[in-house]
């Protein structure tokens, strides 16, 4: 079973669409979404539309936009930019992508009994992964969950990464650059991010995904341009605040 992983999208249809197309040719059995579908893009309801009409199986989680979009949660700690947007995005979506939001399911789900999603972190579906003090604590907690799961995947960050429980210790990696292969070895744990496809902030405008091989045990990264300018210049049209448009292009 192959498995395309996306996170983080925040209504950006044009990173969405590239993806898409780059994988075209690809192998894969299932779609599996991070969270946060929404947020600070100008295209939410084209961003829903084309996921819940997606031609393979999709699974998807819940994100920290998602919820104050859909009003699950008040937004007390975004930022006013962040605030501003989640509020336009709830007035324009459709009542079918409003409906889809509310009922994604919370994080951490095992997914096939073969491995485990999040939208933060398993612990905690809000809180950030970003160091090896962050990961252990959530190392302990993924051998609760299901003892035999070498791996979970999160989002939450927009950072594509690896996080690795080895006999020595906890590895962190940032996955930099346009493509990257990890071979998942046995006696070892895994906490991996296939980055933002809407949103990237490690200073990389282009889209990020993942495909996950579990029968290899393989994580294939990659990385797609589309043209951020155009999104860029939506967002600003669509009265948003510009900030949200302008990171897009230096990718934080
Ligand atoms: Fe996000």
């Amino acid at each position: 079973m192959r498995y395309l992983l996306v996170s983080d999208l925040h209504s950006n249809d044009e990173a969405l669409s590239a993806v898409l197309s780059r994988v075209k040719r690809k192998k894969f059995d299932r779609v599996v979404c991070l969270g946060d579908f929404v947020g600070y893009g100008s295209d939410p309801n084209k961003v829903l539309d084309r996921f819940r009409t997606l031609p393979r199986t999709t699974i998807a989680i819940r994100g920290n936009h998602d919820k104050v979009v859909s009003g699950i949660d008040a937004g007390e700690m975004f930022n006013p930019p962040a605030l501003f947007a989640a509020r336009w995005t709830t007035e324009r979506l459709s009542k079918e992508n409003l409906e889809f939001l509310r009922r994604l399911p919370v994080g951490p789900v095992v997914v096939d009994n073969l491995f485990v999603v999040c939208h933060g972190s398993p612990l905690d579906e809000d809180a950030y992964i970003f160091s090896d003090f962050d990961a252990s604590m959530n190392f302990v907690h993924m051998n609760r969950l299901d003892r035999d799961i070498q791996v979970c995947f999160f989002g939450h960050s927009h950072i594509p990464s690896i996080f690795t429980l080895e006999p020595e210790g906890i590895r962190v990696e940032a996955v930099r650059g346009a493509r990257a292969r990890l071979k998942l070895e046995a006696g070892k744990r895994y906490l991996i991010n296939p980055g933002s496809v809407g949103q990237p902030r490690d200073r990389n405008p282009k889209a990020s995904y993942a495909i996950f091989d579990a029968k290899e045990m393989t994580v294939h990264f990659d990385r797609v341009a589309y043209d951020v300018q155009s999104t860029r210049r939506k967002i600003h049209r669509a009265g948003l605040p510009t900030m949200l448009g302008d990171r897009l292009v230096v990718g934080l």
